[in-house]
């Protein structure tokens, strides 16, 4: 058994081409750039071209981390993939894309924890290593909700963007204090019906996203906070301590509620919600490419990640990048 910290590595991005502004919306819904902007924080997002798919932006962001790791597929022992938004039931976004980028050596599979997933799929890729049973994991989180998004619906259709985000998890072979410091995870199934996506041939609502959007509001800020709050204390840390926070990127106006309502440190929350919109479970891995590539995040910050979603599932996790 080895007690190595796991680091994250390489963090890459795909966005679709195509870019939808919120007066693009306004002319199909009845809504204006203006309220969606005051409301959520958004301007625009990038939507996925017919025929594309969940797994086709995942390959191309799991490329590009391979190029800036200096690897081969065949080097990768582990693909493990976030999403909610899976092409197909089976199989798995995660076999597609290890087929389609070669990368033979590796078993792979999803995790389905809603806009959590990649704080999930963290927790999961942070034990593998920890346990000896990868050394290198390719971590995927990738989304299309606009496939899954009623675009008649003005209350959820201007709140969604799709997206991939990659990096890789290895051992710190580094003399240093890098690496994944801790995750904790949380789940209340007793609210499945704030945020649902059904199967298709159920309820006749093929298959779109519905949500009660202020009930959500609500324990997005309770939630998010709860699992920052806790994670700090058991890793005897504060606000102070951290770089960045990295929060799921819902609605710009639940990170401002909790820096009034919790004293969270506003100046410390990074958001690109603006250009991305909501991403689910790629929003956090977003947000760090983002900031990373700008010089914002640098080598040696530490982050606080947090993330709430459907089920209702959330968690947190505190790195050394
Ligand atoms: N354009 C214009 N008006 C809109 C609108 C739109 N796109 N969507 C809703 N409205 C209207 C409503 O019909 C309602 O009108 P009424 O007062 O005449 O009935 C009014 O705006 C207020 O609606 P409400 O739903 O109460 O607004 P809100 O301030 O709660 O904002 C959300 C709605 C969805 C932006 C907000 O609730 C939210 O972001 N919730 C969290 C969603 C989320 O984060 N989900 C993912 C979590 S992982």
């Amino acid at each position: 058994m080895n007690f190595k910290k796991s680091v994250l590595s390489s963090f890459e991005t795909y966005l679709p081409e195509r870019v939808v502004t919120n007066d693009d919306i306004s002319k199909f819904v009845d809504t204006t750039h203006e309220w969606i902007f005051e409301r959520t924080g958004i301007e625009r997002r990038h939507l996925v071209e017919k025929n594309q798919y969940t797994h086709d932006i995942a390959v191309k962001s799991a490329l590009k981390t391979l190029k800036s790791e200096g690897i081969g597929p065949l080097e990768i022992d582990a693909i493990i993939i976030a999403t909610a938004t899976s092409e197909k039931r089976c199989p798995s976004t995660s076999a597609l894309v290890q087929g389609i980028i070669g990368a033979s050596n590796a078993f792979a599979f999803d995790i389905q924890a809603a806009c959590s997933g990649f704080i999930y799929a963290l927790t999961v890729a942070d034990s593998f290593i920890k346990s000896g049973i990868a050394k290198k994991i390719l971590l995927i989180s990738t989304e299309t909700l606009s496939l899954f998004t009623d675009w008649s619906d003005r209350s959820t259709c201007i709140l969604f963007g799709d997206g991939a985000g990659s990096c890789i998890v290895k051992e710190n072979d580094d003399d240093d204090d890098c690496g994944i410091i801790a995750t904790k995870l949380y789940a209340d199934g007793t609210k499945p019906n704030l945020i649902t996506i059904e199967n298709s041939e159920k309820n006749n609502n093929h298959g779109h996203l519905t949500m009660q959007g202020r009930a959500v509001f609500k324990y997005a800020i309770e939630y998010m906070y709860k699992s920052m709050i806790e994670i700090l204390e058991e890793n005897c840390t504060t606000f102070d301590d951290i770089d960045w926070i990295i929060p799921h990127q819902a609605n710009r106006r639940i990170l401002e509620s909790m820096s009034k309502m919790k004293g969270v440190p506003f100046e410390k929350i990074a958001i690109t919600i603006n250009e991305h919109a909501n991403t689910s479970s790629a929003s956090i891995p977003l947000v760090i490419d983002t900031y990373i590539k700008s010089g914002k995040i640098k080598k040696g910050d530490k982050l606080l990640l947090s993330a709430i979603g459907a089920g209702l599932v959330y968690g947190s996790a505190l790195i050394k990048l």
